[in-house]
């Protein structure tokens, strides 16, 4: 076929396209050929080899998660249906301080790490070998992968409850950079967890000088979301300006009912400090938050669910309380005995999550723990429940919005110049939906139930999920640093 020929492989016809950029919706149709997007709009004279009437539906760009610990669901179940069955065409992994690369350990690693593999043979030394194995065994999805801090604490240091010396900080500097030049788009912390609270502010500032070097960015599951939020953000905003990088406030929060509705304060802080430096955030639309179980760190939560117990897999899917009544022990005590262990943590107050959705610069991210016996519903329900939940029924903000959260923001701030918009000359990464079906069908109860108004979805201009179920397709791509233009620091 010669470039101008209006002979193609794809074509979808008479839908409602959302562009990604929040314009508002339009008719037409859409063409594909190989893996992009090469016409829009009016088809006239266009002939695909697949023809497709979307009667109406909605067309627009696939959703990206912003948010993940896919790292080794790309690997264990690469058709990724838990994902693709939302619309969901790109993944962003290694979030929290938690990676899968570059990480060599020979023990059970320490929690969260065990939250992507309780075991050690399921890392990998060096981020090009995580990288290459994706392309040799491609998932469904594309992937954007960053290292963890965590990581690279378990790999260095003999003992986490203590500071990095001078010498393990520039063995953990000199790794995160041979990851960045294999392609890794950034570092993640999560000072919030025990491999990485003894960590100070200026130990990942000197990591972070990396990125600034590499053009790469840095997220971080902060040291508090709850009675210390406000200096936690401080302590973020810290490191991006010291380390000149753009920053993204993972699964923005306020935990604890002591502090409900202090997203006011969070969010004018936030707003106030994006006119110096480059500050992203993402969310999730849940009130209850997931994680692994630990003592003395129930994060004021009105109910805990246990997801997964090494001890007691019995357990699973019950209440905290109702575990430590049978027992005849205290909470404290049933958290101890059932570590190894992760927990659904009902924490947030709705107005605040409703507040962050809303406010414009926040993007989703699902953050589902997808190895979880019983997991957090948000792993199969986020993207649908935002577009069904929160934008049609309870109209907290418009279709286009809600899709440019998923799509044109998330593209713009993960610098993915050809994703993320319907547009000639982008990747065909699409999703078709019903606006008046869609909807999460995962609930706490039945955490593993396929989202529904999900029509078919495209990855590289590959099906990828047509009718409700996967069509086995694998065309997504691990995308390198190198290929992206990422947000400069201010
Ligand atoms: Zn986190
Ligand atoms: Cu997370």
């Amino acid at each position: 076929m010669s470039p101008d020929s209006k002979q193609t492989d794809l074509l979808i016809r008479n839908a409602t396209l959302i562009d990604g950029t929040g314009a508002p919706a339009r008719s037409g149709g859409l063409a594909v050929r190989d893996d992009r997007i090469v016409a829009l709009g009016d088809l006239d004279g266009w002939q695909g080899a697949k023809d497709i009437d979307a009667g109406g539906k909605v067309l627009a760009p696939g959703f990206i998660d912003v948010h993940t610990h896919d790292d080794r669901a790309l690997i264990a179940n690469p058709t990724m249906d838990c994902k693709v069955s939302q619309g969901v065409t790109t993944v962003v992994t290694g979030n929290c301080g938690v990676s899968l690369a570059p990480l060599a350990i020979d023990r059970r690693p320490p929690p969260p790490l065990d939250l992507i593999s309780e075991k050690p043979e399921g890392f990998f030394a060096d981020f090009a070998g995580y990288l290459d194995f994706l392309d040799k065994e491609p998932p469904a999805t594309n992937a954007l992968a960053q290292v963890g801090h965590s990581s690279l604490r378990a790999g260095t240091l003999d003992s986490l409850d203590r500071p990095a010396t001078g010498d393990e900080v520039a063995t953990m500097r000199h790794r995160l950079e041979q990851s960045l030049e294999a392609g890794a788009i950034g570092l993640s912390t999560g000072l919030f967890y025990p491999p990485a609270m003894a960590a100070p502010t200026e130990e990942v500032i000197e990591l972070a000088k990396a990125l600034h070097q590499a053009r790469a960015l840095h997220t971080t599951h902060m040291r508090d979301e709850a009675d210390h939020v406000i200096d936690s953000l401080g302590e973020t905003f810290r490191i991006g300006r010291e380390a000149q990088v753009p920053v993204v406030i993972s699964h923005h929060k306020c935990a604890g009912q002591a502090n409900y509705g202090r997203s006011v304060e969070t969010l004018a802080l936030i707003d106030a400090t994006r006119g110096q430096q480059h500050i992203g955030l993402d969310v999730y639309p849940y009130v209850a938050g997931s994680t692994m179980l630990d003592s003395g760190r129930l994060m004021g939560a009105s109910k805990v669910l246990v997801t997964w117990s090494v001890p007691h897999p019995d357990a699973t899917g019950r209440d905290l309380k109702d575990i430590a009544a049978d027992w005849g022990v205290d909470v404290e005590e049933a958290v101890s005995r059932l570590t190894p262990a992760g927990g659904i943590f009902f924490m947030m107050d709705e107005a605040d999550v409703q507040r962050i959705l809303a406010y414009p610069h926040s993007m989703i991210g699902s953050d589902g723990l997808p190895h979880d016996s019983h997991p957090h519903p948000r792993l199969w329900g986020t993207f649908p429940r935002v577009l069904g939940h929160y934008s049609r029924d309870l109209q907290l903000f418009s279709l286009e919005e809600a899709v440019r959260k998923m799509t044109g923001l998330p593209a713009s701030e993960f610098g993915l110049s050809d994703r993320g918009r319907l547009a000639v000359g982008a990747a065909a990464d699409l999703v078709l939906f019903d606006p008046d079906e869609v909807i999460d069908a995962a609930t706490f109860e039945a955490p593993k139930t396929p989202a529904r108004g999900i029509l078919e979805v495209w990855v590289n201009g590959r099906s990828v999920w047509r009718d409700g179920a996967t069509t086995g397709a694998r065309p997504g791509r691990a995308l390198r640093l190198q290929s992206l233009t990422l947000p400069s620091a201010a």
